[in-house]
């Protein structure tokens, strides 16, 4: 990616925190965003650190590289603040599973990132960030215990290759999957890879 890539995280709960506090801890500038405001953001912000930044919906929807960590239900809403998604990528951390009991009437027998890959026409959609509790994403590994393996898939190899090395900035392990379909589905929720906590060592 381009050395001036813009990052956005969307969604303030939970995991968009988990997201702050890993772009706060590795110094990378990003833009965080929620339906309520900039300034609902600024304590979230300050403690994550100076490279997170409070920002309006339509500043973070002008980033190349947005993480989309709101319930999802939200997904269509969410999709109605672009009128064209052409060129974006999008991290797609959602969990179809634990959304209410229509998630499966919504999904329709898609994969919940193909789903979202239908609903944001033309962007690139990775799945990551998904697959594991937010307060354990965020957690510091010790130097000791090697780096924390955060799983990644898309059907645009170019756009998993690109969150991949992002995720190795950030201080993770990045172990890419491949399309969405094959690797992507062992991290959809309740598939083998969900809820597993793996750490990397270096090769001895
Ligand atoms: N919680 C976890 O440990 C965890 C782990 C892995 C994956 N996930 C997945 O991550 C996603 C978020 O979960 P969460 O627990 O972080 O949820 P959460 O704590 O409820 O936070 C959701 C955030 O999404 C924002 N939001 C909702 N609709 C939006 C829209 N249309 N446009 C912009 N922002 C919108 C909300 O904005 P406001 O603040 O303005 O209401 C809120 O900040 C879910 O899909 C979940 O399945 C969660």
């Amino acid at each position: 990616m381009p050395a001036d890539t813009r990052y956005a995280i969307v969604g303030t709960g939970n995991i968009g925190t988990a997201l702050a506090t890993l772009f706060g801890r590795a110094g990378v500038e990003v833009r965080m965003a929620n339906t309520r405001g900039p300034d609902t953001i600024s304590e979230l912000a300050a403690s994550a650190g100076p490279s997170v930044l409070p920002a309006s919906l339509a500043e973070a929807l002008a980033s190349e590289v947005i993480f989309m960590a709101i319930p999802f239900t939200a997904v269509e809403q969410f999709a109605e603040g672009l009128p064209d998604w052409t060129g974006k990528t999008i991290v797609d951390t959602t969990n179809a599973h634990y959304a209410p009991d229509h998630a499966e009437e919504i999904l329709n027998g898609r994969l919940s990132s193909h789903y979202v890959a239908d609903v944001l026409a033309g962007a690139r959609v990775v799945k990551a960030f998904n697959q594991l509790p937010a307060q354990t994403l965020a957690a510091q590994v010790p130097d000791a215990q090697g780096r924390r393996v955060v799983f990644i898939s898309s059907d645009s190899a170019g756009a998993s290759a690109d969150i991949a090395k992002l995720t190795e900035v950030l201080g993770l392990s990045a172990v890419e999957l491949g399309q969405i379909g094959e690797g992507g589905r062992l991290i959809q929720v309740p598939n083998a890879l969900v809820l597993r906590n793996f750490t990397e060592q270096p090769l001895t």
